[in-house]
């Protein structure tokens, strides 16, 4: 039996925190084993709302290779590529937006959405046109299943409503429509409680030194009507306690709940507790990073052997598009 085909992307935008760890990362290295998994670097994402300060973006692609095999990602397993270097991403991407209504764009909930909350320009055709190249990224390797956050379905609907639309029009079906797959993944907020985020300065990186982490751990918010150690605690509504739901054994979140509420330890504790269990989880991510952190160019050619494993798979999809779109000349030019 084959394996279903999994497309997934991350975009190069900066550095990631366990947020992404966990509502991603984990999540694709636990599907390396009965899928047949594709991974790329989406840098030419990262381009549509960074497209005025590209200086981190060289940075940042070895920085998720780096991650992607610290926390897993093995390369004898998933396919690990890099959008820009897979030119027929492009090239979907200009057949598909002959196709794309442009309300349907202006429709995407993360269009509006972000252009709001960011103070860049994004009035621009690039952004505007960012799903069209997801859907591009997506239907290229003809994969079943979409892992990705639940703010990312309206991309896959949209992906799906292309793939309809080119197959009524030129009426062969080329493409896979794609199913997104929402992992079920534990709830980690910032240290804040709010949603963790780079703009919210409340991130935990996994680029951070333990020390950066044993502090950000610290200043994590507790239950604020427990001022004094004193005082009994309500763990529901402590941010600490959402991490040691994560990071710590079930076991021992019984008798911190227990403790919490009777006053019988107090946060500084029981955070102490907590980093002491994340460091745990985190070290043999660490090890590895520290690993390839010292092997750039072995991530870089990991990264190279997939793009052009990626390519060959590419190239075909967007062959039998063009065929079917009646725009093949390969029979009188020859091949590109
Ligand atoms: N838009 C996705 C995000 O921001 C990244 C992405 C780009 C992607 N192309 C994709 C995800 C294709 C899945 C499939 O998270």
């Amino acid at each position: 039996m084959t394996k279903k085909r999994v497309l997934s992307g991350m975009q190069t935008t900066g550095k990631l925190h366990l947020g992404n760890l966990l509502g991603a990362l984990t999540n694709w290295v636990s599907m390396q084993d009965h899928l047949d998994c594709y991974y790329f670097a989406a840098d030419w994402h990262a381009l549509s709302s960074n497209y005025e300060d590209t200086e981190q973006l060289q940075e940042n692609m070895l920085d998720l290779g780096i991650n992607w095999l610290s926390a897993g990602l093995d390369p004898e397993k998933s396919t690990l590529f890099v959008q820009s270097y897979i030119p027929e991403h492009a090239m979907m991407h200009l057949l598909f937006s002959m196709i794309t209504p442009i309300p349907w764009l202006e429709r995407v909930p993360s269009y509006k959405e972000k252009m709001a909350q960011v103070e860049k320009d994004l009035r621009s055709y690039g952004f505007l046109g960012y799903p069209v190249l997801q859907a591009a990224d997506i239907v290229l390797y003809q994969a079943n299943f979409v892992p990705v956050g639940i703010d990312q379905l309206p991309h896959l609907e949209l992906t799906r409503e292309i793939v309809r639309r080119f197959h009524d029009i030129y009426k062969t079906k080329v493409f896979v429509e794609p199913e997104g797959k929402i992992s079920e993944v534990p709830k980690l907020p910032g240290i804040d409680g709010r949603k963790m985020s780079k703009s919210y300065n409340n991130a935990i990186y996994l680029s951070d030194t333990k020390e950066n982490i044993i502090n950000k751990i610290k200043n994590v918010v507790t239950d604020p009507a427990r001022v004094k150690k004193t005082d009994p605690g309500d763990p529901n509504k402590c941010v600490a306690f959402n991490f040691h739901k994560v990071f710590s054994s079930a076991e021992e979140n019984e008798i911190t709940a227990v403790e919490c509420k009777k006053a019988a330890r107090g946060c500084v504790a029981c955070k102490e507790q907590l980093a002491s269990n994340l460091l745990n989880y985190l070290e043999p991510l660490l090890e590895k990073r520290h690993f390839w952190m010292g092997r750039p160019s072995n991530v870089f050619d990991i990264l190279k052997e997939g793009t052009r494993k990626a390519r060959l798979v590419a190239k075909d999809t967007l062959e039998r598009a063009e065929t079917s779109m009646n725009i093949n000349f390969r029979k009188v030019l020859g091949d590109r």
